[in-house]
């Protein structure tokens, strides 16, 4: 990031060939990122398997990393498993969690032999029935729900409850029964929230369900738990809670100059009090990646005096993980161009950048980090301005950080502005062509130590799928 800040001809020239905004990925973080979850895994004597959620980004060079680095790739769509395939996916390093599973999608995954996980109990039937068709049995695993946690049931709308899993599968599932063409090879979990806590209890209960379903004859030899395995953000705490304190104060005092047209980014004013809680990912997180795998590992089970992962290598259970926004971790940067300036009747400034809030554009109420302005010119003292800035769709709505953002001096037309850590989530996953704008190109940067030059980035759509 920093070596291509320093070198604005590289980007000037990417923006100038592939329009505003681009996208750009560091795949040798990424390979950092997988190798940081590997390295836990090894150090516990794991069995485990590490897969990719894609559904973070839609980047095929990434895909292809992952591969490379070793690990697998979490897919959650026909095109995704699809492209995976093509990508070099294969049963070993792919599963399929999509939400919604289709036919087809169910067909792709038999023929290759690829893990699918159930959510319920049409697409039992489904899978059945295909499998029958086509004459191959499928590789399954169940995802459950509904665990209990300190006296409270966890709800999800995804998968069979935990309460009625092991009923299920003994009732239908195996030779002689309904679902006779399911090999049932293990269960998935994916939990709302980041709570390691809660990750640690629902693996103990899921390390009994398959000792039960072992007894009952089914080969169990995998628990996925799925991803929410936080990332961090931020250098500083400090920085962290005095915007949480001083948003709660403006919104108290109902003088908010913080955000963009008085938004409490989750909290209002309610009979002078105030309510509702900040509704953005927590961005300062000092239990992040590898430190979160170990807090779910290292929790005591209450009942056997064992650690989750005494558990699960005492179990012979191998571990899987789909991590998708912390693999991404300081994977990618947008770059956009200024395309104008002005001050509104507000006199703030707004400086009109050539993307639009779909090019990133967070499910959470804001993305809260800092951009970093490319200029051109040299920076004086005191030339320090608050800017909101503006996209190009015909939304009132469309400010790319709800924040005011505090610049070292007004950014002149032409200039580029970066948002950093986009690559998870933010700069795909809401992406869309309304205006018949462009979708954003996609470049993939794999590190060099020669001197940056505009040819060491990849356009990912040119990336050949076999
Ligand atoms: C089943 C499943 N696996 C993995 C993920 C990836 O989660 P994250 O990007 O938070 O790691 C998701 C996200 O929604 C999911 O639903």
């Amino acid at each position: 990031m920093h070596e291509l800040f320093n070198d604005q001809s590289v980007v000037k020239g990417l923006v100038e060939r592939y329009g505003s905004p681009i996208n750009i990925h560091h795949l040798p973080s990424f390979n950092h990122n997988c190798e940081i979850y590997k390295e836990v895994f090894e150090s516990y004597s794991l069995k485990y398997r590490i897969f990719y959620a894609r559904k973070a980004n839609k980047s095929r060079g990434l895909v292809k990393q992952a591969f490379a680095s070793g690990i697998g790739v979490d897919t959650a769509s026909f095109k995704e498993l699809e492209q995976s395939l093509s990508l070099g996916g294969n049963s070993e390093n792919l599963v399929l969690t999509a939400a919604i599973k289709t036919e087809p999608q169910i067909e792709l995954a038999i023929r290759n032999g690829v893990p699918i996980i159930l959510d319920n109990e049409d697409e039992c039937v489904l899978t059945q029935a295909v499998a029958k068709r086509i004459g191959h049995k499928a590789n399954v695993g169940f995802r459950i729900s509904g665990f209990e946690v300190d006296e409270e049931k966890l709800y999800s709308r995804f998968g069979f409850d935990v309460d009625d899993v092991i009923d299920f599968i003994s009732s239908y599932v195996g030779e002689n029964k309904t679902f006779d063409q399911l090999e049932v090879t293990g269960l998935h979990f994916h939990l709302d929230g980041y709570s390691t806590h809660q990750r640690s209890i629902s693996l103990i209960t899921s390390v009994n369900i398959v000792s039960k379903l072992k007894n009952k004859g089914y080969n169990i030899s995998f628990i996925d738990i799925g991803g929410g395995i936080l990332m961090n953000y931020l250098e500083d705490e400090k920085e962290w809670f005095a915007f949480n304190e001083n948003l709660k104060k403006a919104v108290v005092e109902e003088y908010n100059d913080i955000t963009f047209n008085d938004n409490g980014l989750g909290f209002r004013l309610e009979d002078g009090k105030l309510r509702g809680k900040l509704n953005t990912y927590p961005y300062f997180n000092k239990v992040n990646k590898e430190g979160f795998i170990r807090e779910v590992l290292d929790f005591v089970d209450d009942e056997s005096g064992l650690s989750v992962a005494s558990l699960l290598v005492n179990n012979g259970i191998e571990l899987r993980i789909e991590p998708g926004r912390s693999l991404l971790d300081q994977v990618g940067i947008t770059v956009a161009k200024v395309v104008h300036r002005k001050k509104d009747a507000k006199g703030q400034w707004l400086v009109g950048l050539e993307m639009n809030m779909s090019q990133m554009m967070s499910s959470s109420a804001d993305f809260l980090l800092d951009p970093y302005m490319l200029y051109d010119s040299e920076i004086k003292e005191n030339e320090q301005v608050d800017v909101f800035f503006t996209g190009a769709y015909c939304l009132e709505r469309d400010v790319l950080l709800k924040r005011k953002i505090t610049l070292p001096k007004l950014p002149a037309i032409g200039e580029y502005v970066a948002f950093v850590n986009t690559a998870g989530y933010m700069m795909h996953f809401f992406e869309t062509e309304a205006h018949l704008f462009d979708l954003s190109t996609n470049l993939m940067f794999t590190g060099s130590n020669e001197k940056l030059s505009f040819f060491q980035f990849i356009d990912d759509s040119k990336i050949v799928l076999e």
